[in-house]
């Protein structure tokens, strides 16, 4: 299961991940925006994380208009690696090295086609592990200090 969510600018990409979904019959849990109207990002990267941080999904992905600002909150919460990716390598190798668990799109940044592109090798890669363990340790590390 796949949590998606968004704020009012994110609102369309998410809605479009959310289609794609459908279409490819991805399991995932939307939790917003369900319209256009301005909702805070702090406040909806909470929520797609809360759901990573439980073990109700193993992943999330985050919209907003830059996808900035939703992955700043995102990796405030405990647990969560949030990576903001606008290009392939990035999504595939924040797998690959940091076993990012949260993507984080900006709609104002790329168009809907790139991004789902991103969202399908960033649920499709697997992390490396090996040396790069101990550095995601590390990060973790980081929460605890
Ligand atoms: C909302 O206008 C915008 O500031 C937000 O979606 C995001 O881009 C912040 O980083």
């Amino acid at each position: 299961m796949i949590a998606l969510s968004s704020d009012h600018a994110g609102f369309p990409l998410k809605e479009a991940i959310r289609a794609y979904f459908d279409e490819k019959g991805i399991e995932y849990k939307d939790c917003g925006a369900y319209s256009a109207d301005s909702v805070d990002y702090p406040a909806q990267a909470k929520k797609g994380c809360d759901c990573v941080v439980s073990g109700e999904c193993e992943k999330a992905i985050l919209c907003c208009g830059t996808g900035i600002g939703i992955s700043m909150a995102a990796n405030k919460v405990k647990g969560i690696r949030a990576a903001c990716c606008s290009d392939y390598f990035s999504a595939k190798y924040t797998r690959m090295h940091n076993d990012a668990n949260v993507l984080c799109l900006g709609a104002r940044v790329i168009g809907v086609g790139a991004a789902l592109e991103l969202v399908e090798v960033f649920l499709n890669t697997e992390f490396e592990g090996g040396r790069h363990q101990r550095r995601v340790d590390q990060i973790m590390e980081l929460e605890n200090n």
